[in-house]
């Protein structure tokens, strides 16, 4: 079947069919987009995967591969999928951190944040935790992909946990920061297929900020809450608060 005629056709959104359509054939999705009358797909192919997308399973766990940051990363459920917000944090911790050489990541997830430290910092090692064993067997897997896991020790353990943090030069990382209130309000996808507790700031959305404050180390660089700017003002002393692209607080980094 002719591209043109499917994309015609899909019931799914223009963006999620040629996501789809690039998969399924290895064609730049912007070629398909501009060339749809000559290229040939397979409609088959495109089904089975596509009804997966309907069913409202989250595209990114479907294709089992995301990209964050310019690279492709595999992703699984239940661990958080990367989102773009993020790219912000770490397009900051790049620059901040490139004369140390130890860092912390807690709540490493599918392991974002320090494989692309690591990539880009050629003498920095991390230290990552996360209380999910899937997320942490993700990070490993993700490390392999990058090839920086002879950098980078994950340690599947809670925050809470005693961490020896005598050689460690900077934190940075994305926590759980919404209120455990608000989590009913997000999206259907998510509630259905990504780790609730991926997201789940408890109380006041601040719980793993207060734990890591307890860490004691500097500079922290941490993703915050649109809402939270007032709150780490309250909690921490001397705090840089960084808007996104929508001139949303975004990023808290503590001196
Ligand atoms: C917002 S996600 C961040 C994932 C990844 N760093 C990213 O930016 O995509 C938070 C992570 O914290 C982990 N987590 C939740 N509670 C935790 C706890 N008590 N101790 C350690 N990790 C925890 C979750 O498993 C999840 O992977």
């Amino acid at each position: 079947m002719k591209a043109s005629i499917l994309i015609k056709q899909s019931p799914l959104s223009l963006s999620d069919t040629l996501i789809l359509l690039e998969h399924i054939t290895n064609i730049d999705k912007n070629t398909i987009y501009l060339h749809q009358k000559d290229i040939d797909v397979d409609f088959e192919a495109f089904n089975k995967i596509a009804i997966n997308v309907l069913r409202g399973m989250p595209i990114q766990y479907v294709l089992k591969k995301w990209w964050f940051f310019g690279e492709e990363f595999f992703v699984k459920p239940p661990v958080l999928i990367p989102r773009p917000e993020t790219e912000l944090l770490v397009e900051y911790a790049i620059n901040m951190v490139k004369d140390f050489k130890i860092g912390f990541e807690p709540f490493v997830g599918s392991g974002i944040i320090s494989i692309i430290l690591l990539k880009h910092i050629k003498h920095l090692k991390m230290i990552a935790t996360d209380i999910n064993k899937e997320a942490c067997k993700l990070t490993l897997e993700n490390a392999k992909l990058h090839n920086v896991e002879n950098r980078l020790l994950v340690l599947c353990s809670d925050i809470g946990n005693a961490l020896d943090s005598s050689n460690i030069d900077f934190i940075v990382a994305n926590p759980p920061y919404i209120p455990t209130d608000k989590l009913k309000t997000l999206d259907k996808s998510v509630l259905d297929y990504e780790d609730i507790k991926a997201l789940d700031g408890k109380e006041d959305g601040l719980f793993f900020y207060k734990s890591l404050k307890t860490l004691n180390i500097k500079p922290m660089i941490l993703e915050i809450g649109h809402d939270q700017e007032k709150s780490m003002r309250e909690l921490f002393d001397n705090v840089d608060v960084i808007y996104d692209y929508q001139n949303h607080p975004r990023i808290a980094i503590l001196k």
